[in-house]
């Protein structure tokens, strides 16, 4: 069955920014805490923030009704691993409860790896969706791109995550040239052959990665696209998830092959999205630092329901027009991805 994204509600939203922009599409990263440690996100050591900087799940469940009663009508659980923090299960009963106030889509972005356990309660709880990240197919190629994460486990996750009925699982594709590159063509054979959607994704630089030189490893959407066509026809398709992807049809198949090109196909003129890291602040755009400290808030004026709502209000205020990524240029953004969740 198709779902499609649901971005019609008729009334202009409070969430309006500067550039007319509605914003519909909230990010809650629920810890920096990650079992992985994706060459393109993190440094193999890393110190974690201290649990008291980090929003509690009460916290992130205020934030979640107080956005939708603002006119948000999706919101995506991210990290680091959103399914390593404890009791996380609540904070989805709790986010599912929403959809009878307006949420129409509460979706998951998880490296997959504790799928197996728990994508039975996830969908119980309400979730919609799954995006899946899953760079390679080849095991010791996994190890190597996570530095210490087990393909077999993001496998048993997906094919967990259909047996509990979840329909329109993605996968997520980093495609770094020289590391995976090789790959695009089985990715979208494995997404085909399994009914699943997939993205590619351009590497966006995100903090500082000592592991490679982001510009030798950029490989652009246009050149997977190329690789892809070599076997597959693709139909460009106005589909949408919400989300930054273009997708395109693989006709004979029920696969959507996505293309998220931050570099080559900016897409921020239509950008509907902001994120809360896992410390509670409102980041107004991924690859800019504008941002509210919605911690302070929710602790300086606990229960203070409308003091957050306008601070979130006036914070649309300042949500730039776009990043200023440029492939291999410098690292403006010193944040790194596990904080924001992408
Ligand atoms: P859908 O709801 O399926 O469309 O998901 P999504 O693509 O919005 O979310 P997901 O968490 O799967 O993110 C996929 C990739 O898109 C990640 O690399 C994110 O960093 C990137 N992404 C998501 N939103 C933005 C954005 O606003 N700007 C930029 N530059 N990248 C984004
Ligand atoms: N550039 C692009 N995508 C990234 N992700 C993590 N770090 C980066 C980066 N530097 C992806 C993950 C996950 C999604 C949330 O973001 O693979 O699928
Ligand atoms: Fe939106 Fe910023 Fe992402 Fe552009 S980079 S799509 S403006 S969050």
């Amino acid at each position: 069955m198709q779902v499609p994204f649901r971005d019609d509600k008729p009334t202009a939203s409070p969430l309006t920014d500067r550039f007319g922009r509605q914003i519909r599409y909230v990010r809650l990263s629920v810890t920096d805490r990650c079992d992985l440690r994706c060459v393109y996100c993190m440094s193999e050591r890393m110190t974690f923030l201290p649990r008291a900087r980090v929003l509690t799940l009460e916290e992130l469940a205020l934030l979640g009704r107080t956005f939708v009663e603002l006119g948000a009508s999706k919101l995506r659980v991210t990290g680091g691993e959103p399914l390593v923090r404890r009791n996380i299960l609540w904070l989805f009963q709790e986010l599912g409860q929403l959809r009878e106030r307006g949420l129409a889509e509460l979706v998951l972005t998880t490296n997959g790896s504790q799928l197996e356990r728990m994508a039975a309660d996830l969908k119980a709880a309400g979730v919609a969706r799954i995006n899946i990240s899953l760079d390679t197919l080849d095991p010791v190629r996994f190890r190597r791109m996570t530095r210490t994460g087990e393909l077999d486990a993001v496998l048993r996750g997906i094919r967990a995550a259909r047996a509990a009925g979840f329909e329109r699982l993605k996968l997520n594709a980093v495609i770094l040239k020289g590391r995976n590159h090789d790959e695009v063509v089985d990715l979208a054979r494995f997404a085909i052959e399994n009914g699943l959607d997939i993205s590619y994704i351009e590497e966006m630089p995100l903090g500082v990665v000592a592991d490679h030189d982001r510009a030798e490893v950029y490989y652009s959407s246009d050149a997977i696209r190329a690789d892809l066509e070599r076997i597959f026809t693709l139909t460009p398709t106005t589909e949408s998830t919400g989300g930054p992807a273009r997708y395109y049809r693989v006709p004979g198949t029920d696969s959507r092959i996505g293309f998220i090109s931050p570099h080559s196909h900016n897409f921020c003129d239509t950008c509907n999205r902001v994120r809360v890291s896992a410390e509670g602040r409102l980041l107004l755009c991924l690859g800019q630092e504008h941002s509210v400290d919605l911690r302070h808030v929710l602790r300086a004026h606990p229960g203070d329901r409308e003091r957050l709502k306008q601070a979130i209000v006036a914070a649309m205020t300042i949500k730039p027009h776009g990043h200023a990524f440029q492939p291999g240029g410098p690292v403006t953004i010193l944040r790194a991805m596990n904080h924001t969740g992408g």
